[in-house]
């Protein structure tokens, strides 16, 4: 979707659909919603006065004008109450107009910014979340669908960002280019996780990184299973043999133009690219299992990360670790009671194949040590356990560094991907002790996302470390006002938020 902004009145604008907005409770129309009204002689008052058009978030309500306005037809959207409103809320009604405008099926269409007059925001941050929300909402998956999908409903091609006041047009522009860089590479990460994985392979997810990485000017290397042998990375090739298609390890670095990377703070990510997760011989259960195609959910926000940092240029050494592996049953596989040695020496006895993820992530958490970090954040589709602890939308955030916590709760809080702080309980550590290792890699049945945190923690190293558990929404079971069911994407733009906060200070 291009994005234009422009400067002129709704009353001249010519377009297909006009998206304008309403608070809930507002007792009259206001701003631009009155513009529409008086043209209308009045109609959004009547619709108001009968209780038709309450202004909540994700409603949206759709108006045609009849010749009375240069556009087709006007789109409300809900902004929810005053008092609730903020970047994230702004962001949710522009995603819920860009959906509406999707279903339509209209190529193009004009829209005001949300909350940036009543709403209080800054004209950038009010820009970057219009920008983000469209981009997401507007957002289908349709690469396989021949029959369906774009024939019925294709992608809009341009959405205009119309603006009365001339002297906002500059802060609305770096909003828009923000917006454009995090919502794009958002929906990137979703198109990654939604595809399947017959087609996104770990070499597939490599060369798609790498196309991506290497156009928003990443340093990027892509490590095969013998270089990885060769670094001592048994546990991470542990799950890696039962696999025909080799496993590929991904490293996205960026270096900002322009600054002395001595003097910028260095933050590596970690994400979880398990391309497809079978169990392997501890295999799982035949329902829902195809969903395992999701198990990278946290390898896609990491790239994501990592090139939106890129094209943006921030002033941070960012850098993304994606181990990419395929985890499969076979007579080359791992077996429960094999014992595998880490990077850092670590041994570690299999009790599970399926608690494969923590297998590739320790050793590429010891991979990050060679860059002498500021921080360390992994992020993974880890534990059915964290769905069972906090529901299908929010993600547990591990951390035992306040200070790194605080950054990630404030970026959660921008980003509107809510997270929930889970504890690093030390005495659980006693759960994975092992007869004939230094751990083992379940530790029973309850408390999974916890220990699973505890297992990593061996291996984070001694500088601020963050854990993401988002096994619970890297997927979206509904269709909702914001968004279509599928791969979220989510941490994309919470890691996003992240850099931006170190990059600042
Ligand atoms: N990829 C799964 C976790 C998962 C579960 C992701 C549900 C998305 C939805 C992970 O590799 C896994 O299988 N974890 C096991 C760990 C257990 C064997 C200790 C689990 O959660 O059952
Ligand atoms: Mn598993
Ligand atoms: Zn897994």
């Amino acid at each position: 979707m291009q994005i234009n902004l422009k400067q002129g009145q709704l009353q001249q604008e010519e377009t297909e659909l006009l998206v304008v907005n309403l608070f809930e409770g507002a007792g009259a129309p206001g701003g631009a919603l009155k513009a529409v009204d008086d043209a209308l002689s009045g109609l959004v008052t009547q619709l108001m006065a009968a209780g038709d058009i309450k202004g909540k978030l994700g409603a949206t309500h759709l108006l045609y004008t009849n010749g009375a306005l240069p556009a087709r037809r006007v789109l409300i959207t809900g902004l929810g109450k005053e008092a609730d409103f903020s970047v994230s809320v702004a962001r949710k009604a522009a995603a819920a107009a860009a959906k509406h405008a999707r279903d339509l099926g209209v190529s193009a269409y004009t829209t005001i910014v949300h909350g940036a007059g009543r709403g209080g925001l800054s004209a950038t941050d009010a820009a970057e979340a219009l920008v983000e929300g469209s981009l997401l909402g507007a957002y289908r998956f349709n690469s396989y669908r021949r029959d369906s999908g774009d024939k019925d409903t294709p992608a809009i091609a341009e959405m205009t960002i119309l603006e009365a006041d001339a002297g906002k047009l500059d802060d609305l522009r770096a909003g828009l280019l923000i917006g454009q860089a995090v919502g794009d590479n958002a929906n990137w990460a979703r198109d990654l996780v939604n595809e399947p994985a017959n087609y996104l392979t770990p070499s597939e997810l490599a060369r798609r990184v790498r196309e991506q990485a290497e156009r928003a000017g990443l340093q990027v290397a892509v490590l095969g299973e013998a270089e990885m042998a060769e670094l001592g990375a048994g546990s991470y090739l542990g799950i890696a043999q039962g696999s025909d298609e080799e496993a590929q390890f991904i490293v996205l670095e960026h270096q900002p133009k322009g600054v002395d990377l001595a003097n910028v703070p260095t933050v590596v990510f970690v994400g979880k690219a398990i391309t497809f997760d079978t169990g392997g011989i501890s295999l799982k259960p035949n329902l829902n299992m195809w969903k395992m195609k999701d198990d990278m959910g946290g390898g896609a926000a990491t790239a994501g990360a990592l090139v939106t940092a890129a094209r943006l240029n921030l002033p941070v050494h960012a850098v993304g670790l994606i181990p990419a592996v395929e985890n499969m049953p076979g007579g080359d596989a791992i077996k429960p009671g094999d014992v595998v040695t880490a990077m850092n020496g670590k041994t570690v006895e299999i009790i599970s194949t399926d608690a494969e993820g923590r297998q590739v992530m320790a050793d590429a958490l010891c991979y990050a040590q060679r860059y002498n970090p500021d921080a360390v954040l992994d992020i993974a589709t880890l534990t059915g356990s964290i769905g069972i602890a906090l529901g299908l939308e929010l993600s547990g955030l591990f951390c035992d560094d306040d200070i790194l916590r605080d950054r990630l709760l404030r970026a959660s809080e921008f980003s509107g991907e809510p997270l929930w702080p889970m504890p690093v309980w030390k005495p659980y550590r006693r759960l994975i002790d092992s007869d004939v290792a230094d751990m083992k890699n379940t530790g029973g049945r309850y408390g999974g996302a916890v220990i699973a945190a505890m297992f990593l923690r061996e291996f984070a190293g001694e500088q601020p470390w963050a854990h993401l558990d988002i096994a619970g929404t890297a997927w979206q079971e509904e269709n909702s006002a914001f968004s279509v069911r599928g791969g979220t994407g989510f941490g994309m733009r919470t890691l996003f938020e992240l850099l931006r906060a170190y990059a600042t200070g």
